[in-house]
Protein backbone atom coordinates (compact mmCIF):
# COMPACT_ATOMS: atom_id res chain seq x y z
CA UNK A 1 0.00 0.00 0.00
CA UNK A 2 0.85 3.21 -1.04
CA UNK A 3 1.56 5.92 2.19
CA UNK A 4 -0.38 8.62 2.28
CA UNK A 5 0.86 12.36 1.79
CA UNK A 6 1.22 12.48 5.95
CA UNK A 7 2.87 9.40 6.30
CA UNK A 8 5.54 10.40 4.24
CA UNK A 9 5.90 13.48 5.70
CA UNK A 10 6.70 11.39 9.18
CA UNK A 11 9.04 8.80 6.86
CA UNK A 12 11.27 12.19 5.64
CA UNK A 13 11.19 13.52 9.14
CA UNK A 14 12.45 10.23 10.58
CA UNK A 15 15.27 9.89 7.75
CA UNK A 16 15.86 13.83 8.63
CA UNK A 17 16.68 12.44 12.22
CA UNK A 18 18.89 9.25 11.09
CA UNK A 19 20.78 10.96 8.62
CA UNK A 20 21.23 14.07 11.56
CA UNK A 21 22.73 11.43 14.25
CA UNK A 22 24.77 9.92 11.60
CA UNK A 23 26.57 12.66 10.22
CA UNK A 24 26.87 15.37 13.29
CA UNK A 25 30.34 16.58 13.72
CA UNK A 26 31.35 16.15 10.02
CA UNK A 27 34.49 18.24 10.15
CA UNK A 28 35.70 18.02 6.24
CA UNK A 29 32.27 20.05 4.48
CA UNK A 30 30.03 16.91 4.93
CA UNK A 31 28.41 16.97 7.52
CA UNK A 32 24.36 16.97 8.51
CA UNK A 33 24.66 21.29 8.18
CA UNK A 34 25.44 20.51 4.36
CA UNK A 35 22.82 17.23 4.44
CA UNK A 36 20.18 20.07 6.11
CA UNK A 37 20.86 22.96 3.56
CA UNK A 38 20.63 20.77 0.85
CA UNK A 39 17.84 19.33 1.57
CA UNK A 40 16.09 22.76 2.13
CA UNK A 41 17.33 24.03 -1.60
CA UNK A 42 15.67 20.99 -2.61
CA UNK A 43 12.33 21.48 -1.45
CA UNK A 44 12.59 24.80 -2.41
CA UNK A 45 13.72 23.90 -6.36
CA UNK A 46 10.46 21.62 -5.91
CA UNK A 47 8.41 23.84 -5.80
CA UNK A 48 9.35 25.87 -8.66
CA UNK A 49 9.94 22.37 -10.66
CA UNK A 50 6.92 20.28 -8.79
CA UNK A 51 8.83 16.75 -9.30
CA UNK A 52 7.81 13.86 -6.56
CA UNK A 53 8.57 15.63 -2.88
CA UNK A 54 9.34 12.10 -1.14
CA UNK A 55 11.97 11.25 -3.67
CA UNK A 56 13.41 14.34 -4.07
CA UNK A 57 13.68 15.30 -0.11
CA UNK A 58 14.65 11.21 0.63
CA UNK A 59 17.37 11.89 -1.95
CA UNK A 60 18.63 14.70 -0.64
CA UNK A 61 18.73 13.66 2.40
CA UNK A 62 20.73 10.64 1.91
CA UNK A 63 22.70 11.70 -0.77
CA UNK A 64 25.72 11.90 1.34
CA UNK A 65 25.30 9.08 3.55
CA UNK A 66 28.56 7.57 2.49
CA UNK A 67 30.49 9.52 0.27
CA UNK A 68 32.53 7.86 -2.92
CA UNK A 69 35.67 10.23 -2.32
CA UNK A 70 35.89 8.51 1.70
CA UNK A 71 35.38 4.97 0.31
CA UNK A 72 38.49 4.59 -1.84
CA UNK A 73 35.86 5.43 -5.06
CA UNK A 74 32.98 3.17 -4.37
CA UNK A 75 30.10 5.27 -5.66
CA UNK A 76 28.01 1.85 -4.18
CA UNK A 77 28.61 2.29 -0.43
CA UNK A 78 25.87 4.97 -0.19
CA UNK A 79 23.62 3.46 -2.05
CA UNK A 80 23.94 0.51 0.07
CA UNK A 81 23.77 2.64 3.49
CA UNK A 82 20.76 4.44 1.89
CA UNK A 83 18.86 0.80 1.72
CA UNK A 84 19.97 0.12 4.69
CA UNK A 85 18.20 2.31 6.44
CA UNK A 86 14.74 2.84 3.77
CA UNK A 87 14.27 -0.74 4.16
CA UNK A 88 14.52 -0.90 8.04
CA UNK A 89 11.75 2.02 8.07
CA UNK A 90 9.54 0.21 5.35
CA UNK A 91 10.14 2.35 2.46
CA UNK A 92 8.83 0.45 -0.72
CA UNK A 93 11.56 -1.34 -2.93
CA UNK A 94 10.40 0.93 -6.21
CA UNK A 95 11.05 4.73 -4.46
CA UNK A 96 14.05 2.84 -2.27
CA UNK A 97 15.34 2.12 -6.39
CA UNK A 98 14.85 5.58 -7.41
CA UNK A 99 16.50 7.45 -4.26
CA UNK A 100 19.54 5.40 -4.89
CA UNK A 101 20.05 5.75 -8.58
CA UNK A 102 20.32 9.64 -7.54
CA UNK A 103 22.69 8.58 -4.98
CA UNK A 104 24.78 7.15 -7.15
CA UNK A 105 24.73 10.00 -9.53
CA UNK A 106 24.67 12.94 -7.52
CA UNK A 107 28.62 13.60 -6.59
CA UNK A 108 30.78 15.75 -8.99
CA UNK A 109 33.88 13.74 -10.11
CA UNK A 110 35.54 16.11 -12.23
CA UNK A 111 35.69 18.78 -14.95
CA UNK A 112 35.98 15.63 -17.64
CA UNK A 113 33.57 13.27 -16.20
CA UNK A 114 30.16 13.28 -16.72
CA UNK A 115 27.21 12.51 -14.48
CA UNK A 116 23.83 11.90 -16.00
CA UNK A 117 21.19 12.22 -14.02
CA UNK A 118 17.66 10.84 -15.73
CA UNK A 119 14.67 12.12 -13.30
CA UNK A 120 13.87 15.81 -12.32
CA UNK A 121 13.91 14.29 -8.56
CA UNK A 122 17.84 13.29 -9.41
CA UNK A 123 17.83 16.76 -11.66
CA UNK A 124 16.99 18.77 -8.58
CA UNK A 125 19.00 16.68 -5.85
CA UNK A 126 22.16 17.30 -7.90
CA UNK A 127 21.56 21.33 -8.51
CA UNK A 128 20.67 21.82 -5.09
CA UNK A 129 24.23 19.63 -3.74
CA UNK A 130 25.99 21.78 -6.55
CA UNK A 131 24.71 25.39 -5.58
CA UNK A 132 25.99 24.20 -1.77
CA UNK A 133 29.12 23.90 -3.11
CA UNK A 134 29.22 27.57 -4.77
CA UNK A 135 28.75 31.09 -3.45
CA UNK A 136 29.64 31.84 0.31
CA UNK A 137 28.89 28.80 1.60
CA UNK A 138 30.60 27.07 -0.63
CA UNK A 139 33.43 29.28 -0.41
CA UNK A 140 33.53 28.22 3.43
CA UNK A 141 33.25 24.52 2.46
CA UNK A 142 35.85 24.59 -0.19
CA UNK A 143 38.42 26.14 2.53
CA UNK A 144 37.41 23.54 4.95
CA UNK A 145 37.66 20.75 2.44
CA UNK A 146 41.42 22.02 2.19
CA UNK A 147 42.52 22.57 5.57
CA UNK A 148 41.25 18.76 6.09
CA UNK A 149 43.10 17.61 3.40
CA UNK A 150 46.04 19.91 4.34
CA UNK A 151 45.61 21.66 1.19
CA UNK A 152 47.43 25.25 0.89
CA UNK A 153 45.16 28.05 0.14
CA UNK A 154 46.81 29.10 -2.28
CA UNK A 155 50.37 29.24 -4.04
CA UNK A 156 50.36 31.47 -7.70
CA UNK A 157 53.02 28.40 -8.61
CA UNK A 158 50.46 25.32 -8.51
CA UNK A 159 48.20 25.42 -11.49
CA UNK A 160 44.49 24.29 -11.42
CA UNK A 161 43.71 20.59 -13.35
CA UNK A 162 41.18 19.83 -15.36
CA UNK A 163 40.85 16.39 -14.27
CA UNK A 164 39.57 14.00 -17.45
CA UNK A 165 38.82 11.00 -14.50
CA UNK A 166 37.15 10.68 -11.05
CA UNK A 167 40.40 8.65 -9.98
CA UNK A 168 42.55 11.75 -10.99
CA UNK A 169 39.95 14.14 -9.19
CA UNK A 170 39.97 12.42 -6.35
CA UNK A 171 43.74 12.45 -5.61
CA UNK A 172 43.03 16.14 -3.95
CA UNK A 173 46.83 16.19 -2.31
CA UNK A 174 48.91 18.55 -4.70
CA UNK A 175 46.42 20.80 -5.33
CA UNK A 176 45.31 23.95 -3.21
CA UNK A 177 41.79 25.25 -2.20
CA UNK A 178 42.10 28.13 -4.85
CA UNK A 179 42.64 26.07 -7.73
CA UNK A 180 39.45 24.20 -6.70
CA UNK A 181 37.50 27.01 -7.64
CA UNK A 182 38.72 26.09 -11.51
CA UNK A 183 38.61 22.62 -10.97
CA UNK A 184 35.16 22.58 -9.70
CA UNK A 185 33.62 25.56 -8.63
CA UNK A 186 33.61 27.88 -11.23
CA UNK A 187 32.48 24.73 -13.66
CA UNK A 188 29.03 24.72 -12.24
CA UNK A 189 26.97 26.84 -13.57
CA UNK A 190 27.24 25.11 -16.65
CA UNK A 191 26.32 22.00 -15.38
CA UNK A 192 23.07 22.95 -13.71
CA UNK A 193 19.97 20.88 -14.48
CA UNK A 194 16.98 23.30 -13.75
CA UNK A 195 16.38 26.63 -14.66
CA UNK A 196 15.70 27.61 -11.32
CA UNK A 197 18.92 26.29 -10.28
CA UNK A 198 20.84 27.93 -12.86
CA UNK A 199 19.21 31.06 -11.98
CA UNK A 200 20.31 30.93 -8.47
CA UNK A 201 23.82 29.44 -9.82
CA UNK A 202 24.25 32.44 -11.90
CA UNK A 203 24.03 34.86 -8.94
CA UNK A 204 26.90 32.85 -6.65
CA UNK A 205 29.10 32.36 -9.62
CA UNK A 206 29.19 35.92 -9.83
CA UNK A 207 29.79 36.72 -5.88
CA UNK A 208 32.57 33.65 -6.58
CA UNK A 209 34.02 35.88 -9.04
CA UNK A 210 34.10 39.23 -7.01
CA UNK A 211 35.95 37.42 -4.28
CA UNK A 212 38.65 35.76 -6.09
CA UNK A 213 39.33 39.17 -7.48
CA UNK A 214 39.28 40.43 -4.03
CA UNK A 215 41.72 37.59 -3.54
CA UNK A 216 44.16 38.10 -5.75
CA UNK A 217 44.43 41.83 -5.00
CA UNK A 218 45.09 41.25 -1.31
CA UNK A 219 47.48 38.82 -1.98
CA UNK A 220 49.98 41.10 -3.76
CA UNK A 221 49.34 43.76 -1.26
CA UNK A 222 47.05 45.87 -3.20
CA UNK A 223 43.86 47.62 -1.63
P1 LIG B 1 29.37 17.53 -2.73
O1 LIG B 1 28.84 17.25 -1.39
O2 LIG B 1 28.87 18.80 -3.30
O3 LIG B 1 29.30 16.34 -3.65
P2 LIG B 1 32.15 17.03 -2.57
O4 LIG B 1 31.89 15.73 -1.94
O5 LIG B 1 32.75 17.00 -3.93
O6 LIG B 1 30.85 17.91 -2.60
O7 LIG B 1 33.06 17.89 -1.60
C1 LIG B 1 32.63 18.45 -0.39
C2 LIG B 1 32.99 19.93 -0.32
O8 LIG B 1 34.38 20.10 -0.34
C3 LIG B 1 32.45 20.70 -1.51
O9 LIG B 1 32.06 21.98 -1.15
C4 LIG B 1 33.63 20.72 -2.45
O10 LIG B 1 33.59 21.78 -3.37
C5 LIG B 1 34.78 20.80 -1.50
N1 LIG B 1 35.95 20.13 -2.07
C6 LIG B 1 35.99 18.92 -2.70
N2 LIG B 1 37.23 18.65 -3.14
C7 LIG B 1 37.99 19.72 -2.78
C8 LIG B 1 39.35 20.06 -2.95
N3 LIG B 1 40.17 19.24 -3.59
N4 LIG B 1 39.76 21.25 -2.44
C9 LIG B 1 38.93 22.10 -1.81
N5 LIG B 1 37.63 21.82 -1.63
C10 LIG B 1 37.16 20.66 -2.10
NI1 LIG C 1 26.71 16.74 -1.04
Amino acid sequence: MNPTISQKRKIVKQVAQIVKAKQSGEGSGHDWWHTYRVWQMAKYLNGKEKADFFVVELGALLHDIADWKFHSGDDTAGPKAAKKILNKIKVSKETTEKICEIITHTSYKGAGVKTAMDTLEGKIVQDADRLDAIGAVGIARAFAFGGHAKRAIYDPANKPRLHKTAKQYKKTQSGTSINHFYEKLLLLKDRMNTKTGKKIAVERHKFMEQYLTRFYQEWEGKI
